[in-house]
């Protein structure tokens, strides 16, 4: 079956959310590795406590809030400028290495991002990594008000790319999105990122991929 778009999840796979562990550990020495850890983690739970509560909130706060409790996690009081400079770390991501080629090699088909990030947290991220111009479209379920993985989220590239499920390739590390977008009809790969463990939600991808420049053999 051919393929009319790529689309990628953002944090986790396009862009290092382990990013942030430095600049964490510049301002609480000895816990970089763990607030960076819990931070990740408890930005996942929350978005998906929030959409099963109907008390949504935009990644960004959610991301914030997040940061609150991992530096709490360690015993730690977080000074609001120190909470403002670790969010501020997050609009400067470290791309993966081979993200821009891997998007540049996919040219010819649509090439978008579906996040659970909102513009204002995603878009400078991918033009501070300069990904603008390789990228067709980012979509974010900021516009609907629901978190990944319902279904709801990856039907936005359905309707805002105007292209059939069948003929999407989804692109994931993260397991539950993984599974997601399997479920609503996409062909997935899974990029299985160092430790990265399948979960057992009754779907397993279509690829398992270890960096996003094989994605080129998948189309066509
Ligand atoms: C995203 C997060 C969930 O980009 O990785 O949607």
């Amino acid at each position: 079956m051919q393929t009319d778009a790529v689309v990628f999840d953002a944090y986790g796979t396009l862009f290092d959310v382990r990013s942030v562990q430095q600049e964490t550990e510049q301002r609480f020495p000895g816990h970089g590795d763990a607030i960076t850890g819990t931070w990740r983690r408890k930005q996942l739970e929350y978005t998906w406590l929030r959409s099963l509560m109907n008390r949504y909130k935009p990644f960004s706060g959610v991301t914030r809030d997040a940061l609150v409790y991992a530096i709490k996690s360690r015993g730690l009081a977080p000074e609001e400028s120190q909470i403002d400079d670790l969010m501020s770390a997050y609009l400067r991501l470290t791309a993966f290495p081979e993200a821009r080629q891997a998007l540049e090699q996919l040219a010819g088909r649509q090439r978008a991002i579906l996040t659970n990030g909102d513009l204002p947290l995603i878009e400078p991220a991918v033009k501070a990594a300069g990904l603008n111009d390789v990228l067709d479209a980012i979509l974010t379920v900021d516009t609907i008000r629901i978190y990944k993985p319902n279904p709801q989220a990856y039907a936005l590239v359905t309707e805002h790319l105007g292209v059939d499920a069948q003929r999407v390739l989804f692109v994931s590390s993260n397991p539950f999105d993984v599974v997601g977008a399997t479920q609503f009809g996409f062909r997935v790969a899974w990029i299985k990122r160092a430790g990265g463990q399948m979960d057992e939600l009754d779907a397993k991808p279509a690829h398992t991929v270890e960096t996003l420049t094989e994605l080129l053999s998948l189309v066509d």
